[in-house]
């Protein structure tokens, strides 16, 4: 009924879309229109009319409850009005380029403050992640050996990883013991902290070795706090020291308001308050390159979700069925989806050499990836197992 052509541009106080009708408006579509408008601060949205075309003016608009209020007027006017404010939601839907501010989208000036001269020639002079330079790392990548794909293995994970070959794998996404003396099965996780990290360093080490160029190494880090050991920075400060280009971190909202340490350190005083975190970390590195190639075919990440997830503080919760896997610190299902979805491609190669029981195989056997997991335990290495064969 109405042609589906768009013309965008951009004004100074408005993006606007002009929908092109293919007859006259008639008077249903006009009270639509009206009564659509009447929900809306006229400065944010407003859709005006010369009768043969729609031009809608966009500023700030919560799209969700666009699409309510849409249901609303249509109800109201008849359903006659339905192809006529559809095609308002679709135009508006298209647009891709927009900012976020208090639960709304921004069609203009979202980026302004962000708008620096000759910046490709400025990014040149500073020299992007400068202290990758000189790597060594070699650009040909090499098949998964057959008897490592898709596997649980029990073991240590640093012997595993030795017999890999280099440039193998896509994706690590993993969570290490975090040294906070939990009582995990099978490893003691009170170790001395220097030979924490040396144990540690090692296995990332072989992870990074056998990491293929343009693979990306995703770590879950929790902080004991309580020892002041900032282990996300001495982590990352490792993988900066073996060239890993650092392309972000994720802030992992846990929103556990409720977390049962109560120290205060000093109670209402300066000398020492104890701080109080609801959140962990997710450090991310690639190796040799930022872009990671695939086939087009294998993305399996939507628009919606794209865009949520490139917001990089995740409110996800925390693991609820700890319990149920007998398992003491996993992270839960959510978190390696988003990670699988926002890194990696179909049919990638996924490794978490701390596997625990088995969140990351198990996500990445869902979503049609390639997997192997490596873990000290028995009793975890075969909870990891069932839980691939409940998928
Ligand atoms: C934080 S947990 C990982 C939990 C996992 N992400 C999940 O959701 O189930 C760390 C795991 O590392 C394992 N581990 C400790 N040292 C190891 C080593 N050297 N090689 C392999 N696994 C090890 C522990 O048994 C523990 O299950």
């Amino acid at each position: 009924m109405y042609k589906n052509q768009l013309i965008l541009s951009t004004v100074k106080t408005f993006k606007e879309i002009t929908i092109k009708l293919d007859s006259k408006l008639d008077n249903k579509g006009k009270l639509a229109l009206k009564e659509l408008n009447s929900f809306f601060n006229p400065r944010d949205f407003i859709v005006e009319t010369n009768g043969s075309t729609l031009t809608v003016n966009l500023r700030a608009l919560d799209f969700q409850q666009f699409s309510l209020i849409k249901n609303t007027v249509q109800a109201d006017c008849g359903l006659e009005t339905a192809p006529i404010l559809n095609e308002i939601e679709k135009s508006i839907h298209n647009i891709k380029s927009y900012g976020i501010k208090s639960g709304k989208r921004l069609y203009v000036d979202y980026d302004s403050e962000r708008k620096v001269k000759n910046r490709i020639a400025k990014e040149g002079r500073r020299g992007k992640h400068f202290y990758t330079l000189n790597h060594k790392f070699k650009d040909q990548n090499t098949e998964l050996p057959e008897e490592f794909n898709n596997q649980i293995i029990c073991s240590d994970s640093q012997d595993i990883l030795q017999k890999l070959p280099n440039n193998c794998i896509d994706l690590v996404f993993t969570s290490p013991p975090y040294n906070f003396g939990l009582e995990y099965e099978g490893s003691d996780d009170d170790h001395n902290w220097d030979a924490y990290f040396k144990k540690l360093f090692r296995i990332l080490d072989e992870c990074i070795r056998v990491l293929k160029f343009g693979g990306r190494l995703i770590i879950n880090v929790q902080p004991l706090f309580s020892d002041y050991i900032p282990s996300h920075h001495l982590i990352s400060k490792h993988c900066i020291k073996r060239k890993l280009i650092w392309k972000g971190e994720v802030l992992w909202e846990k929103n556990n308001y409720n977390c049962k340490y109560t120290a205060w350190g000093s109670w209402k005083s300066p000398s020492s308050p104890y701080m109080k975190y609801t959140w962990e970390f997710i450090e991310i590195f690639c190796k040799g390159e930022m872009k990671k190639t695939g086939e087009k075919e294998n993305i399996d990440i939507s628009a919606d979700e794209f865009k949520e997830w490139v917001v990089a503080k995740w409110s996800v919760a925390p693991e609820r069925k700890m319990k149920k896997y007998d398992h003491p610190a996993m992270f839960p299902e959510a978190l390696a989806e988003r990670v699988l979805k926002l890194f990696s491609y179909k049919n990638d190669i996924i490794l978490d050499p701390f596997n625990g029981a088995g969140t990351t195989t198990t996500v990445a056997a869902k979503l049609n990836r390639r997997f192997l997991g490596i873990d000290t335990s028995e009793q975890y290495c075969s909870t990891a197992t069932e839980r691939l064969k409940n998928n």
